[in-house]
């Protein structure tokens, strides 16, 4: 892979909100702060200036170790078996990001191993990719009991950590699998035919950091559709409704019917030629 650019930066960062006193805290003069609080707040800004020089892979380690560690922050914690950080190459140029972990995965403490990530690792080897060389995380650490879609105040509880993720990382181009990580890096609800097609912009809330964006299909997605497709080639109907992981068919299909494992591959290389340098042609003279 290239050498990497830095990312550009838009905007302001946003200023953390300060807390007020905790109920019962002894009462104080505006401004005045006690000499362990402020000792602690001198502390803590050291560390923060101190981490942002840390390299990626000590980033992610302190925020695995210290920030997620044994996270309650919502009930998922009390079905999960494993907590699933992510896993992949802390300086990788193309992140992903899939929903949640399911049941391999929980069991595994790993993103991506069951039969979605057997499909992720083919399309990352047609694209001469190895999974060590990019990183995989999800939108939710946790797994939703029965694989069900993520609740709202889940994905705000845990998003925070993908957001930490992605700042440690900086990768030169993000890969969003599936409706809920693609409506999560864009901060809006979109349909995936709107979402796919395009490179967007994904503002990294706390600095503005903006990395480039592609959309695309959910692993567990294609693999319904291929079950479909194969269900119809021996005769049988075409069922269900399109979407769940990954999303619904498009509107838009004319001319002749490409798979969506075929777009899903189109869609990688537009995320590949975003760092990969094209190759070079015959030479002329
Ligand atoms: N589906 C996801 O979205 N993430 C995983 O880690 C596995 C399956």
């Amino acid at each position: 892979m290239g050498a990497r650019q830095q990312p550009r930066t838009s905007g302001a960062p946003r200023q953390d909100a300060r807390r007020g006193p905790e109920r019962g805290a002894p009462s104080q003069a505006p401004g005045a702060r006690s000499q362990p609080d402020a000792n602690a707040n001198a502390n803590k800004g050291t560390l923060r200036r101190q981490a942002e020089q840390w390299p990626a892979a000590k980033k992610l380690a302190y925020l695995r170790d210290r920030s997620v560690g044994d996270c309650r922050r919502c009930r998922l914690a009390e079905t999960r078996r494993n907590l699933v950080f992510g896993v992949g190459n802390p300086d990788a140029d193309m992140m992903f990001v899939g929903e949640a972990p399911g049941a391999e995965e929980d069991r595994r403490g790993e993103p991506f191993v069951g039969a979605a990530g057997q499909r992720l690792d083919a399309w990352l080897h047609e694209l001469g990719l190895q999974r060590s060389e990019v990183y995989i995380a999800n939108v939710l650490k946790c797994r939703p009991p029965g694989n069900r879609d993520p609740h709202p105040v889940e994905i705000q509880r845990c998003s925070p950590f993908l957001h930490a993720q992605i700042r440690a990382i900086q990768p030169r181009v993000l890969v969003a699998l599936g409706r809920f990580a693609g409506c999560l890096l864009l901060d809006r609800q979109l349909k995936m035919y709107q979402m796919r097609g395009s490179v967007h912009r994904y503002r990294e809330p706390k600095t503005g950091t903006e990395f480039p964006l592609v959309v695309t299909y959910h692993p567990s997605y294609v693999l319904r559709r291929d079950a479909e497709n194969m269900r119809q080639a021996r005769g049988g109907q075409r069922g269900g409704r399109g979407g769940g992981r990954g999303s619904g068919p498009q509107p838009d299909q004319r001319g002749p019917i490409k798979s969506e494992g075929a777009k899903v591959l189109a869609d990688l290389q537009r995320a590949v030629s975003l760092f990969r340098a094209p190759p070079r042609g015959p030479s002329r003279g």
